[in-house]
């Protein structure tokens, strides 16, 4: 559309006028109609409104400069109306916004379902760990925790396997590469048990003591059924006056009932670790046959479930390094440590150890 498109006007009657004008507001309309962006809108205000070149300037310089003196106030109001008619289509059509193929492209349909999102849950590992922790909780326990990669010291020597000693053997260890260097104590290692956390803990606070530690841990051993080399423990400590292995009984008797049921029964089998003296291997009463002996149980009606024990006072004597509160001749504790998979196992019914981190959702759906 240009300029040029403005015929000259001849005839200044009212009725040429109006027809002149209304032509040219026509005109105008159509082109609003066709406004749909942005641009449009800033090319619209220039053809029409435009100062120099704009139609309206344009018609305000040819028609008026034209018009016999008695047609000139005539012509000018119907020059305004158009001009007010322009502006306000102008001023509409910036409202406009983004056409409507724009707005279809970005709406949303709201009768459309919503996306499902699955909700998660705690695996069984961690809700197991949770129930242990929370049985011992109920009895004033404290929990801690500490790090995986851990000292020979806190893994092994403080908790009373001296450098060589046989007993070191059992618990096939992960070492981190590249530690000869530096000496024996400080070597770096994955833990084998959350028990370095009992030295941890009595080196950071004064008895008396009662922690509950759960943890991952590493041992350097075949996969099978039910071994993983990766699993989890709760480790226990109790350090006060007069603790008993009376006291120990009651508190794993107790928890064993609170996990399993109120009709479980504990045994203590002699057993040996070197942190605690004496030692015991605590078993239950089976609970898939309730004692009377089945395959879980080989026949035997009881399963083996955890290690205990009071704390060896060459342990105490390592505490007391640093707090000199764990005198052993002052204080004495008892100690434990059970496995998070063998219980989770028992609870749940699973018999192979590897469903627990195979991440398969058709086995982690079953325990929502
Ligand atoms: N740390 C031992 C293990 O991993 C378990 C245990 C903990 C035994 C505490 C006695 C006392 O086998």
């Amino acid at each position: 559309m240009t300029n040029d498109s403005i015929p000259d006007l001849t005839a200044f009657d009212d009725e040429s006028l109006n027809q002149a004008f209304a032509a040219l507001e026509q005109q105008a309309r159509e082109a609003a109609a066709k406004i749909n962006s942005e641009e449009d809108v800033e090319a619209f205000k220039l053809v029409w409104l435009g100062r120099k070149q704009g139609r309206l300037t344009e018609v305000s310089a040819r028609w008026l400069k034209a018009a016999p003196a008695a047609a000139k106030k005539a012509l000018g109001v119907r020059f305004n109306a158009l001009k007010a008619a322009v502006e306000e289509l102008l001023e509409s059509a910036a409202g406009t916004g983004p056409s409507d193929a724009a707005l279809k492209a970005e709406a949303i349909d709201i009768t459309l379902p919503g996306t499902r999102r699955l909700l998660g849950a705690e695996h069984l590992i961690t809700r197991t760990t949770n129930e242990i922790v929370s049985v011992f909780a109920a009895l004033g326990y404290s929990v801690g925790v500490g790090p995986q990669v851990e000292t020979d010291y806190y893994n092994f020597e403080s908790m009373n396997f001296p450098p060589g000693h046989p007993a070191r053997d059992t618990q096939d260890t992960l070492v981190i590469a590249s530690q000869e260097r530096r000496p024996l104590r400080d070597r770096l290692l994955l833990r084998t048990h959350t028990s370095p956390v009992q030295m941890r803990t009595m080196e950071s606070q004064p008895p008396p003591v009662r922690i509950v530690i759960p943890g991952r841990v590493h041992r350097n051993e075949a996969d099978d059924a039910t071994h993983s080399s990766t699993f989890y423990q709760v480790e226990g400590l109790c350090v006060d006056t007069h603790i008993t292995f009376s006291d120990l009984k009651g508190t794993l008797d107790h928890a064993m009932r609170a996990l399993f049921g109120s009709s479980v029964k504990t045994r203590f089998f002699p057993s040996f670790f070197p942190f605690t003296e004496p030692s015991a291997d605590v078993q239950i009463s089976c609970i898939f046959c309730g004692g009377k002996g089945c395959r879980k149980c080989k026949q035997s009606g009881w399963i083996e479930l955890l290690g205990c024990g009071m704390v060896d006072p060459a342990v105490f004597a390592f505490a007391a390094e640093r707090q000199p509160a764990y005198d052993p001749k002052k204080i004495s504790g008892f100690a434990f440590g059970m496995g998070v998979e063998r219980i989770a196992m028992m609870k749940y019914g699973i018999s192979e150890i590897g469903q627990f981190y195979s991440g398969d959702m058709r086995f982690l759906s079953q325990f929502v």
